[in-house]
């Protein structure tokens, strides 16, 4: 028998994004994104957000509905991010999709957007290990996860205190005079500097911090210690170095990242780690993960890049993880839940 066909669609942030999968085969897989009406604020603003979503939804199902090769008629069970992530987005997404099960007939699964993004792996390394450590590091989030069962069982051991890491990028990246959003051009920038030329602060690594902050993150205290180092320099007349800043900060954000996940892997007793989110994109991250993975013994396990960064694939993935596990669907009066835990 052929396993059921999931729609997937994602609305939870400036990502329109709609895919088709069944079983863990992604079958068609398209993203609108308004990232380009909010890079003149420096980062996204809702209201453009939630606009963009209504606008592009029903063309980006079309498109879906193309590659694929699918109709929605085909369709076996609707998936749908349901929180968290910025409320009216969020709603756009949501109300299409009850629409979407009611006028099909078909079951509603709201999902959550985090254990969507550990789940997007699955597509591209088939059925995920459990338990899994998963590290989620994006413009919005910043998590650790401890997952022993991506439908039921997943639990946040820690989260950033302050600013998301990809956040962070963004905000040293204007410092520098860099384009939003900040990651790729500090990545490029930093391609021809020193990462270890100025030492910038780990965020809750001090003996002290661990006590309480273990396995959250802090990177406000970062973005700040940059800030001064670059207005020190402007003040005494003296040129900045932004390869060696961005290469150093960079370093700084790898470093505390990758640690404190292998850390939590050793400390659960845990050999997979996962990472995901749109600053898995970067090169640096992505190697740091893999010596310090290699180092501990444990297996590490990254999607593609498109497959981090917010898109339907990963709801549909999620989604189709439910059905399988016999999971009970949503009623359609789903909400929007904007600081829906993990
Ligand atoms: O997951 P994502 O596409 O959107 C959400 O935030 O949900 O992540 C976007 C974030 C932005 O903050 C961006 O600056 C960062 O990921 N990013 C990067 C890189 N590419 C994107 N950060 C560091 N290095 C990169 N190459
Ligand atoms: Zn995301």
């Amino acid at each position: 028998m052929t396993e059921p066909l999931i729609i997937g669609i994602e609305s939870s942030c400036d990502e329109t994004g709609v895919a088709f999968v069944r079983g863990n085969t992604l079958l068609g897989d398209v993203v609108a994104s308004s990232v380009e009406q909010h890079a003149r604020f420096g980062g996204v603003v809702p209201e453009v957000a939630s606009r963009a979503h209504l606008e592009e939804l029903i063309p980006t199902i079309r498109r879906a509905c193309e590659e694929s090769g699918h109709r929605l008629a085909d369709v076996d069970a609707v998936a749908v991010t349901s929180g968290p992530g910025l409320a009216g987005a969020l709603m756009v997404g949501v109300a299409s999709a009850k629409a979407l099960a009611w006028a099909l007939d078909k079951p509603l699964y709201g999902v959550n957007h985090l254990a969507a993004h550990v789940c997007a792996d699955v597509l591209d390394h088939g059925p995920l290990p459990e338990p899994t450590v998963a590290l989620l590091v994006s413009g919005g989030h910043t998590n650790l996860l401890l997952v022993r069962d991506i439908a039921s069982d997943v639990v946040e051991l820690g989260s950033t205190i302050d600013d998301a890491a990809g956040e962070a990028f963004d905000k040293v990246a204007r410092v520098l005079g860099l384009p939003y959003p900040g990651g790729p051009h500090i990545e490029r920038a930093a391609a021809e500097g020193d990462a270890t030329a100025i030492r910038f602060p780990r965020g809750l690594t001090s003996r002290k911090d661990l006590e309480r902050h273990r396995f959250d993150f802090s990177f406000s205290g970062l973005k700040t210690a940059v800030v001064r180092w670059v207005q020190e320099r402007e003040r005494a007349g003296e040129p900045v170095p932004v390869a060696d800043v961005a290469a150093s900060f960079t370093e700084a954000v790898a470093d505390v990242l990758t640690r404190k996940a292998i850390d939590a892997c050793r400390e659960y007793g845990v050999g997979d780690l996962q990472i995901g989110g749109g600053v898995t994109a970067n090169a640096r991250l992505r190697a740091l993960a893999q010596e310090r993975c290699d180092a501990a013994g444990v297996s590490l396990r990254v999607p593609r890049v498109r497959l981090c960064t917010d898109n339907g694939a990963m709801v549909a993935a999620l989604g189709s993880q439910l059905v399988q596990r016999g999971l009970a669907p949503s009623s359609l009066d789903l909400p929007a839940d904007s600081s829906m835990p993990v």
